[in-house]
């Protein structure tokens, strides 16, 4: 691989060159715009202290990383999750993985009649769970099922959003803030996929919707980061309806420009964690004739600020 220099990366690591380090696993840069590849760890063994600080360090340079050939158990998978932060419990509780109530499933399997898990998850550009008043530091989604082509994840870095806005509009985002809103699309994702649930009155009382700054700083690399999405986040607090949707329409837009994304092809027992304060993403979509299966965990971050 040709060795082009991440310039729009917080890291000084060359794409496709390992970082140099004493621990015995490598961790490669994957693109312009953001993500590394960390190859020779395997999580089923725990992690020394010194080896999770390198991967903290480079979840902050990197924004995602993938862990390659993790043929892990569920319930490694979890503890894996935890040494990051308490797991969040997705409110669509029939798609947990029976026995493990901190994984969802993301799948377009069908069961005996019955969809096992969420098969539209990343329909619409999103961070995980922005809609709660405590949203996501990162999820961990596990590669069990892959589609022979197909089934590919984008991930676009808000930082670089943020940080290539013109200065007279981040002057304007600086102060305000937005509603986030689970159920935004949930009608407009259920009108197409009917499997989708009903909410229930409890469903709903645990998803009210929130409001978050425009513009948040990350608590870990301390880098500005544009903190709204075309998913979940349903309106600019304060502004006229049509003033809040045209703004909105523009920073969606300004958000996903190329050359800010990388795309994820994945490959069996890739592990990939992402950053939800610092990314966004979207799923690709799976033909319906191939069979697509991952778990996730998502692990609770901290008030956006
Ligand atoms: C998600 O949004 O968590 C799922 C992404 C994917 O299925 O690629």
């Amino acid at each position: 691989m040709s060795a082009v220099y991440a310039s729009l990366s917080s890291s000084p690591v060359p794409v496709g060159q390992p970082e140099s380090s004493a621990s015995p696993f490598v961790i490669r840069p994957l693109a312009a715009a953001l993500g590394a590849e960390v190859l020779d760890l395997n999580l089923d063994q725990p992690l020394s202290d010194e080896a999770f600080s390198r991967i903290r360090q480079a979840f902050s340079d990197h924004h995602v990383l993938v862990f390659r050939k993790q043929d892990i158990t569920p319930a490694q998978h979890v503890q894996f999750s935890r040494r990051f932060g308490p797991l969040q419990i997705h409110v669509l509780r029939q798609f947990q993985l029976p026995g493990h109530e901190e994984i969802l499933q993301i799948s377009n399997i069908r069961e005996n009649g019955k969809p096992i898990g969420l098969g539209d998850a990343g329909a619409f550009w999103h961070s995980d769970l922005s809609y709660k008043a405590v949203p996501s530091l990162g999820s961990l989604l596990h590669a069990r099922e892959l589609p022979d082509s197909g089934g590919d994840t984008h991930f676009a870095n808000m930082h670089l959003a943020w940080e290539t806005l013109p200065a007279s509009l981040q002057k304007v985002l600086l102060p305000l803030k937005a509603e986030h809103s689970y159920i935004k699309r949930y009608e407009e994702q259920r009108a197409k996929a009917p499997w989708r649930p009903a909410l229930t009155q409890a469903q709903l009382d645990e998803v009210r919707p929130v409001v978050h700054p425009v513009v948040t700083t990350h608590p870990d690399n301390g880098r500005k980061t544009l903190f709204v999405n075309e998913h979940f986040t349903s309106r600019i607090v304060g502004l006229p309806q049509d003033e809040s949707e045209d703004l909105l329409q523009q920073l969606f837009a300004h958000s996903v420009r190329p050359e800010f994304i990388y795309t994820h092809q994945w490959q069996k027992d890739d592990m990939v964690f992402w950053d939800n304060r610092s990314v966004i993403h979207l799923a690709g979509g799976t033909p319906d004739d191939q069979r697509r299966r991952l778990n996730r965990t998502t692990v609770e971050g901290t008030a956006p600020v």
